[in-house]
């Protein structure tokens, strides 16, 4: 006979304890510890034949086989299509567009393959319905399936044979061996668990809704992260339409890279071109404002920087910002400070990365304090340039990579001239039609842009 074993699990990291706390004592949460049951099965399994490892080189590498969803922006997150039996994970706020994705992939899908499956938990398929006549999908060859027992879901699968499935979602899925609520940290992972074999069991690709709840209530996919191939994140302002796929992990691919798209009322658009629309709605000649060459992954993305800095009306200055980390910009303040001689005490400071982005690589040093300097001294930057360059905490401008892919994306979108560190002018072995100015440290470069 098994025997039922109860526990208590924090649902935010999946710390288990043998009693009820308040507090997780793993990550500091409260009240996400909840009660799980197991069960424990008597006696130990009977050894298992030992089998023989063998040598690296001898082993033959086929190259994975991938297929395109026909959405590019998903393709190039994916690395390059999506490969046989492998597992994705796509998380997100509710309501950011994760089904819509998804609906479109399996109809871009669905032209390669006999058919597939999309299997819902959350939706009836009259609903699912509705959101595919919207998008002007009308597939006989994608499957529905409104259904949350994994079992259930495996052996239809099986029998079928679809060329992918989609689950949607993943916390609301249930396997019978647990028996713990579905959404709990044990369920959400035994479930992710058995997708994941039976994808590399089938060579049918699996992608895995989840959704990221910042309460910790229903276990979000964090916990799921290590078991999958691919982890695919969707963000964005849920009141701008523009939302960015990115991936987080890939073992079938590069990381960093992110896929830009529009919702529209048909559906998610891909958009192509996300330079010039970042840039699209630019203000010239205000001060406070301008375009930082930026990549994520291997793409180049141009984004416009704006800071406004006004003296603070109360004690303390305030300072904000958006779309990048908050130390970041402190400490460039106070290099602005201490390296320039600009007086920011008593100013209040708010940076924005315009379009919703999140920005964490420090080569758009440079633009953040361009932009602060700009705003302060009521000077507007020229239009036609651009810059890129991390800053060093003695106001010495320092090289970054991909200098010369950055430079070719402002070209291609009409920027003349190019601001950037010493060490990266020097390096260039073209200038791709522009201007290209290097500068040593902030001083030099604020200068060099007239401020
Ligand atoms: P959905 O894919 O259902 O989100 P998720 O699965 O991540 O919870 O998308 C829901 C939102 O997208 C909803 O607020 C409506 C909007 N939407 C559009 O604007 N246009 C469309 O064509 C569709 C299908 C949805
Ligand atoms: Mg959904």
């Amino acid at each position: 006979m098994a025997k039922v074993k109860t526990f208590y699990q924090c649902q935010a990291c999946g710390y288990v304890s043998a009693k009820w706390l308040g507090k997780c004592p793993d990550c500091g949460e409260w009240n996400t510890l909840v009660e799980e049951k197991k069960e424990v099965r008597q006696g130990r399994n009977s050894s298992r034949a030992a089998r023989e490892p063998q040598p690296l080189n001898t082993i033959v590498s086929g190259k994975e086989k991938r297929t395109t969803t026909g959405i590019k922006e998903l393709d190039r997150v994916l690395g390059g299509g999506v490969v046989a039996g492998s597992v994705i994970l796509v998380g997100g706020d509710p309501g950011i567009g994760k089904s819509t994705v998804l609906i479109q992939a399996l109809s871009g899908l669905s032209k390669k393959y006999e058919s597939s499956l999309y299997v819902s938990g959350e939706e009836s398929p009259e609903q699912i319905k509705l959101r595919a006549e919207r998008l002007s999908i009308d597939s006989g060859k994608i499957l529905l399936l409104a259904e949350t027992s994994l079992e259930t879901i495996i052996d239809t699968a099986s029998r079928l044979e679809p060329g992918a499935i989609v689950i949607d979602s993943i916390q609301t899925m249930y396997t019978e061996e647990i028996l713990s609520a579905p959404g709990s940290v044990s369920q959400v992972r035994e479930c992710a668990a058995r997708l994941m074999f039976f994808a590399k069991k089938s060579g049918i690709p699996v992608f895995i809704v989840g959704h990221v709840t910042k309460e910790g209530a229903i276990a979000g996919p964090r916990v799921l992260e290590h078991i999958v191939d691919t982890v695919l994140y969707f963000e964005g302002d849920r009141g701008r339409p523009y939302r960015i796929l990115r991936t987080v992990k890939n073992r079938f691919g590069s990381t960093n890279e992110i896929g830009v798209f529009e919702m529209t009322d048909a559906g998610l658009s891909e958009i192509e071109n996300p330079s010039e629309l970042f840039l699209s709605e630019r203000p010239h000649n205000v001060s406070g404002s301008t375009v930082a060459a930026s990549m994520e992954g291997t793409r180049p993305l141009m984004v416009e920087i704006q800071a406004l800095v006004s003296p603070t009306t109360f004690g303390m200055p305030r300072r904000t910002s958006i779309g990048v980390d908050f130390n970041r910009v402190n400490l460039l303040t106070a290099v602005l400070e201490k390296k320039a001689g600009l007086h920011l005490g008593g100013m209040d400071i708010f940076i924005n990365i315009v379009g919703g982005l999140k920005i964490i690589e420090p080569a758009i040093d440079l633009g953040i304090i361009a932009t602060i300097a700009s705003s302060l001294r009521d000077i507007p930057i020229d239009p036609k340039i651009f810059m890129f360059g991390e800053i060093g905490l003695s106001g010495e401008i320092r090289a970054v990579a991909y200098a010369e892919q950055r430079i070719k994306e402002a070209s291609k979108i009409g920027f003349k001239k190019a601001l950037m560190s010493r060490t990266n002018s020097e390096r260039l072995k073209e200038s791709f039609g522009l201007e290209i100015t290097g500068a040593g440290n902030v001083e030099e470069a604020l200068e060099n842009i007239g401020i």
